[in-house]
């Protein structure tokens, strides 16, 4: 491997860039998004290759050899395995968390670099033996020091509220509020700065480090004052702003290393996690700022009064047969995947449901709402999994002019993303778009009991003439339709 040349290797890291850039474009529609994560597999491949032959150069190079390459190598094979394994296992509802501690793990990696870097910049090429690190450097390594602090303690407390299994107060879903918390936050950050400053402009060869470490350690607790006050439920918003730092950081570093694919994979990083924020904020009428700045995501006491009014009122029940009855002797069937379906794990009894329906000459469609769920794209991927056709399923701007001629609109452990408040310009979430299932001849709704979904609030849909609701876990009750559709 000691023969690889320099713009071979810049050659190569090209290459897994545009492998990347192929990635991304795939993953934007489930149609594609299975060669996007090949092209994205094969630029990873190509990277971690490229930089291992580059280390085996170097160590051939350097007069007293080391285990450079064989510690790259173990880390790879060991922090693969163990990638490979949390891949196979994690369930899909358990997605977010595990991308928040993978962000964690970037972020520290980012810091660790920049560390390494100020203490010996000879090895990462930056500056001669026995001379200071250059100034730019300086800017780039503190830079990248402290949005890698911030989004490694940001990114764990995240995992926490995602999880939402540790006693820890701080991993509670429930926000953490305290009085002068943003004063202190801007008090702390200024302070960041500062120390970050004294370490860019301190003279002399040997590097600053007591502000150095003074600034990553105000970062690190930056990160932890931050997230907290976010309810559990705007979480995923969170993950996304944490996976745009962690790109940022990482293209950060790269400016330092003089690393073209750090520099060009961290801004794609950055820039996809950023616009995925946006999406996400537009999509629940939210502003970034109402998210960062604490919102209805953790409101529990909203939820419990939703779901304490809605016990109050009278609505139509019917079983899993009525339900089959009405779907079978229907022309057009759209059916509202929701979070509680992937809870569930019923898409695979859905499809059964799709072609038992499909046979008796019903067209079925599903009707996708961009926050459905709890992740990006979560009912595509889901769906997917149990290998529904994507030509039966429609994004809602394409689907919601057809809810006025279905005759039933099945709603499956969704509730937000159908609910009428949306158009109420009081409601906490007017503006939202919602898919108009309140529009169908007829409304189904499975869903477990009169609780509230993810926004804590009553919905009004349940309560029409035309609505039946089915009680029940989304698996049991489909299957029971599959059943009675024989
Ligand atoms: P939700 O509004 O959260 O409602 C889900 C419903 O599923 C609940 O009302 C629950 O009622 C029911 N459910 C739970 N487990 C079930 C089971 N095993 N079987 C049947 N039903 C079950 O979901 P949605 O309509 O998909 O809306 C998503 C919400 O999450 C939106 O408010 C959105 O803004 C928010 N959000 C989404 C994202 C992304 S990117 N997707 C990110 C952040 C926030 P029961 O308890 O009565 O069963």
């Amino acid at each position: 491997m000691g023969f690889i040349s320099m713009n071979l290797v810049t050659l190569l890291y090209l290459v897994a860039s545009v492998c990347f850039i192929q990635a991304l474009k795939g993953l934007s529609s489930p149609a594609t998004a299975r060669r996007g994560n090949a092209f994205g597999m094969a630029g990873m491949a190509i990277a971690a290759l490229t930089t291992l032959a580059l280390i085996a150069k170097l160590q051939a190079q350097a007069a007293h050899g080391g285990f450079g390459l064989a510690l790259v190598a173990l880390g790879i094979v060991v922090g693969g395995a163990i990638g490979a394994y949390l891949a196979k296992t994690v369930e899909m509802t358990k997605m977010p968390e595990l991308v928040a501690a993978m962000h964690s793990l970037i972020g520290l990696a980012a810091v660790c670099i920049a560390v390494a870097a100020v203490s010996e910049p000879h090895a990462f090429g930056i500056a001669a033996p026995g001379e200071p690190l250059p100034l730019g450097n300086r800017i780039e390594l503190f830079i990248g020091t402290f949005v890698g602090a911030i989004t490694f303690s940001g990114s764990v407390i995240a995992f926490g509220k995602l999880a939402g299994k540790y006693k820890f107060r701080l991993f509670q879903g429930a926000p953490v509020v305290f009085a002068g918390q943003h004063v202190l936050n801007l008090v702390l950050a200024v302070l960041m700065v500062g120390l970050g400053l004294a370490f860019v402009f301190a003279g002399g060869v040997e590097p600053a480090w007591p502000p150095f470490i003074a600034m990553a350690a105000l970062a690190f607790v930056l990160g932890v004052l931050i997230i907290i006050p976010i309810g559990g439920a705007d979480m995923p918003v969170v993950v996304s702003m944490l996976n745009s730092y962690s790109g940022w950081a990482a293209a950060g570093i790269g400016f330092s290393l003089n690393n073209a694919m750090l520099i060009i994979a961290g801004s794609l990083v950055g820039s996809s996690g950023a616009i995925l924020s946006y999406i996400m904020c537009k999509a629940m009428n939210r502003s970034f700022f109402n998210v960062i700045l604490g919102g209805f995501g953790g409101d529990a006491s909203a939820a419990a009064a939703g779901g304490a009014a809605a016990a109050q009122r009278p609505v139509k029940s019917g079983s899993a047969d009525d339900a089959a009855f009405l779907m079978s002797n229907a022309e057009s069937v759209i059916i509202v995947p929701g979070y509680g379906l992937a809870v569930a794990r019923a898409q695979h009894a859905l499809k059964e449901l799709v072609t038992k329906l499909t046979e008796h000459g019903v067209n079925v469609r599903y009707a996708i709402h961009p926050v459905a769920g709890r992740m990006p794209g979560h009912m595509n991927v889901l769906l997917a999994e149990a290998e529904v056709p994507y030509d039966q399923v429609f994004e809602m701007e394409d689907i919601n002019g057809d809810f006025g001629q279905a005759d039933v609109a099945l709603i499956l452990g969704a509730n937000d993303v159908v609910n009428p408040a949306a158009k109420d310009p009081k409601s906490p979430i007017a503006g939202m778009p919602i898919l108009e299932a309140f529009k169908a001849k007829t409304v189904i709704v499975n869903k477990r009991s009169m609780a509230s979904g993810y926004a804590g609030l009553d919905n009004e849909l349940f309560y029409m003439d035309k609505t039946m609701m089915v009680f029940g876990d989304a698996k049991k009750i489909i299957e029971d339709m599959v059943k009675a559709a024989e």
